[in-house]
């Protein structure tokens, strides 16, 4: 019998992981009013050339994107100009990939364009910003396009070219913004190579008397400049049962939902717009009120397990985790709160490892200015995003581990 087969030819030419989740369309955007009306203050700010950066911050699926989505949007009447750069776990060692891929889209590059087409279109994309023709050849090369002769060849040693590439990208801005009001979106730094972050860094440091409004996703772990006055923490939290509500209804449309199946997807979704959204799609696909009510029993509650589509990203997460995984794991067999003093007993670890594996446990899994040493969980206790590293660290957990305590409470 033939079996069709497919092969890979290219990435498609989507933007974002966002644009690529949503090729038709996308629920109408509700709440967060009081975020929205935050960012636009500081995009007023910046525009009058105090440059301005906004930490956006919050769990998987909560709506981080979709909130810059809409933030752009608004802006859609406006003079302006944006870099949004993505990170992605698969180049988190790449470096400056976040901004290599914003330049090559920028400049419109197709896959199977030849090397002067390219480098034609990166010129034209150049000129827009009156580039120095040593900028030109920096960027070249970050692009890794060989210099066809039209640059002039800088001949750098690694240390300096990167050096020098960092200055180039910083004027960028600068020249940018001279022009009119400059957005920068830089999704997911949890995911960005150091170079990005440096670069980040600097850049929010240089930025504050020009026409710049950073906005960036910094879960994970705390910035260094957080505490720079033209900087501003915001942390989404999830979405009220009203909200959700008001949500489902958009989905919905003109397909109301039996009373009691709305209430179990309110519920169970724990006011997380991803799952809201599929939640309510999936129940939308049911041919009876029976059936609905079995599909959503079916997705387990959000008190109890982590749901698939974020288990793969935190089980990645889990594993660059190193000797602090094992606490995770060992934290996630005792339940879902336990004291320093539980941890030290049963990993037998020398209190400075302790410390110290604690620390990054903290960093990467703890929303930024959540976390106090020694509390660490019990302050957790209504935010999912620990309990999630934790049920998906238990089911990463050995027995070696798991038999050293006693499993306490469901995560
Ligand atoms: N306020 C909102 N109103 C309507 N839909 C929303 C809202 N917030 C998020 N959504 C929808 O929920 C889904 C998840 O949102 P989004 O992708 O922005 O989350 P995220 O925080 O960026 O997640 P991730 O960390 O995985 O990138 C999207 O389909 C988005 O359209
Ligand atoms: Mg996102």
């Amino acid at each position: 019998m033939p079996v069709q087969v497919w092969a890979v030819l290219g990435p498609t030419a989507s933007t974002s992981r966002f644009e690529a989740l949503h090729p038709s369309g996308m629920t109408t955007f509700v709440g967060r009013e009081d975020e929205y009306e935050l960012v636009w203050r500081r995009w007023l700010k910046a525009r009058q050339g105090q440059g301005q950066t906004v930490l956006l911050s919050g769990e998987a699926g909560v709506g981080k994107s979709r909130l810059a989505l809409a933030f752009s949007e608004r802006l859609k009447d406006e003079r302006y100009l944006r870099i949004h750069c993505f990170c992605s776990p698969q180049h988190t060692n790449s470096a400056l990939h976040p901004i290599i891929d914003h330049v090559e889209r920028s400049a419109a590059f197709a896959r199977d364009d030849p090397l002067e087409k390219k480098l034609d279109k990166l010129d034209t994309l150049l000129r827009q910003s009156w580039s120095s023709a040593e900028d030109s050849a920096l960027f070249v090369e970050m692009l890794s396009l060989p210099n066809d002769g039209r640059y002039p060849v800088l001949g750098l040693a690694p240390r300096l070219r990167r050096q020098r590439t960092m200055d180039a990208l910083v004027r960028q801005v600068e020249i940018l913004s001279s022009s009119g009001p400059l957005l920068v979106i830089f999704e997911d730094a949890h995911w960005a190579d150091p170079t990005s972050l440096e670069l980040i860094g600097r850049l929010v440091g240089h930025i504050a008397s020009h026409r710049v409004l950073i906005i960036s996703f910094w879960p994970e772990f705390g910035a260094p400049w957080i505490e720079q006055a033209h900087v501003t923490a915001l942390s989404l939290n999830r979405l009220s049962p009203h909200d959700v509500d008001v949500m489902i209804d958009h989905i919905v449309g003109n397909n109301p939902l039996p009373a009691a199946v709305r209430q179990d997807i309110v519920e169970r979704t724990d006011g997380i717009p991803l799952f809201v959204e599929e939640m309510t799609k999936a129940v939308l696909e049911t041919a009876s009120e029976d059936e609905a009510r079995r599909t959503v029993a079916l997705v387990p509650s959000r008190r109890t397990a982590v749901p698939p589509t974020l288990h793969a990203s935190l089980m990645a997460r889990l594993d660059r985790l190193g000797a602090a995984r094992e606490l995770a794991q060992i934290g996630a067999a005792i339940g879902r709160e336990f004291s320093h003093e539980l941890l030290a007993a049963v990993t037998w670890w020398p209190e400075a490892k302790l410390e110290m594996q604690l620390d990054k446990l903290i960093r990467v899994a703890v929303p930024p200015g959540r976390a106090a040493r020694g509390d660490l969980f019990v302050q957790t206790r209504s935010r999912a995003g620990c309990g999630l590293w934790l049920a998906a660290a238990r089911a990463k957990t050995p027995p070696s581990c798991s038999n050293r305590c006693n499993p306490r409470e469901q995560v």
